[in-house]
């Protein structure tokens, strides 16, 4: 298949081009490299430099490709920020991906792999999480990704769109040769590998008074090359429809910061502080429906080998990519 990846210099964007283009697929990527790294493009791939809240520049990228599918990442994706600039992601993320869509139905492109997230359910009343859980987002980062898939769901039923969410839960890992590059960073695995290349002096725990067995939050970690294998079933399979993506066990900032300790050889300072705003206590998928309908089979489910991954790419980039 011709896949045009938005956002493919991006952590997961990256990673699931190289996928895809080890399957055989070719793969245009289209990114404003704001955020990305022209490094993090697949040398395999072909790259257009463009940004989505340009209506032409999708627009002309759509029709010079003419791809069989999209797969859109290209997103701003920090909770913290979307709460001090929330206009700043509705902008991005929502205007930019209406023009995404309109740029796919003028020229008759259907199917979408759309990046969605855990955060459009917000706080849970029950564990582990289906895509029945009720979807009120606490962030308007959550809330611009709920905005996009109910947007995909008027296109599918008015220009005959075929979308696809993959709401995901925490990335993480590595693949030999792409890894999480983010500035600023703020995801727990990264900032505790940047600890242990001493770049960093501690990690801080936000809050250990949350009503979990350590008190400290409970998330679940899923493999980046998990995610992308499941945006190659999902696009190669026809899957339909919402499928949450995690390993459906939940793992504690402590239990983080212990198998980072075990994998890295490095004692880890952590310092307890004060909980971040908008955190729920506690987010584990269930992903059964992405086993049952995509053929979908976590290959890297143990949080020690994805903490393994992550470490031997950050030991290889310890200033990311342009400190290679
Ligand atoms: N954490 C710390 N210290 C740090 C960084 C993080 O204790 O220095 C904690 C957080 O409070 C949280 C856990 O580690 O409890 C994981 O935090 P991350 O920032 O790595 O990930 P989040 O769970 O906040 O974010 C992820 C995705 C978002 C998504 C969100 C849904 O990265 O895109 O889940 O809540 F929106």
């Amino acid at each position: 298949m011709k896949l045009l990846v938005t956002g493919g210099a991006g952590y997961i964007g990256s990673i699931t081009t190289q996928l895809l283009l080890d399957e055989g697929h070719e793969v245009v990527v289209f990114d404003n490299l704001e955020l990305g790294h022209r490094e993090a493009v697949d040398s395999r791939a072909s790259f257009l430099a463009g940004d989505l809240r340009e209506r032409e520049s999708i627009h002309d990228a759509m029709m010079s490709v003419q791809p069989d599918a999209v797969m859109h990442f290209a997103a701003y994706a920090l909770v913290g920020e979307s709460m001090e600039d929330p206009m700043l992601y509705f902008h991005n993320n929502v205007v930019g991906g209406i023009y995404l869509v309109e740029a796919m139905s003028a020229v008759g492109v259907q199917k979408i792999i759309f990046s969605s997230t855990c955060a459009t359910y917000g706080a849970p009343d029950v564990i582990p999480m289906t895509e029945e859980t009720p979807q009120n987002p606490t962030n308007p980062y959550g809330e611009s990704k709920l905005m996009l898939e109910k947007i995909l769901l008027w296109a599918r039923d008015r220009h005959n769109l075929e979308p696809v969410f993959l709401r995901y839960f925490n990335a993480a890992g590595a693949t030999e040769a792409f890894g999480e590059d983010h500035h600023p960073e703020t995801h727990l695995i990264p900032l505790v590998l940047s600890v242990a290349l001493g770049k960093r002096g501690k990690i801080m725990i936000f809050g250990d008074d949350y009503d979990t067995p350590d008190g400290s939050c409970i998330r679940d970690y899923i493999h980046i090359v998990d995610l992308a294998q499941a945006h190659i079933q999902a696009v190669t399979k026809g899957g339909a429809g919402a499928f949450n993506l995690g390993n459906g066990m939940g793992y504690s900032v402590k239990e983080v910061i212990d198998v980072a300790r075990e994998v890295t050889g490095h004692p880890i300072p952590a310092e307890v502080a004060p909980r971040r705003p908008g955190d729920p206590a506690r987010l584990v998928a269930a992903a059964d429906k992405a086993r049952n309908e995509l053929g979908w089979k976590p290959a890297y489910p143990e949080l020690r080998t994805i903490i393994e991954h992550a470490w031997k790419w950050h030991q290889a980039h310890p200033d990311g990519y342009e400190g290679k």
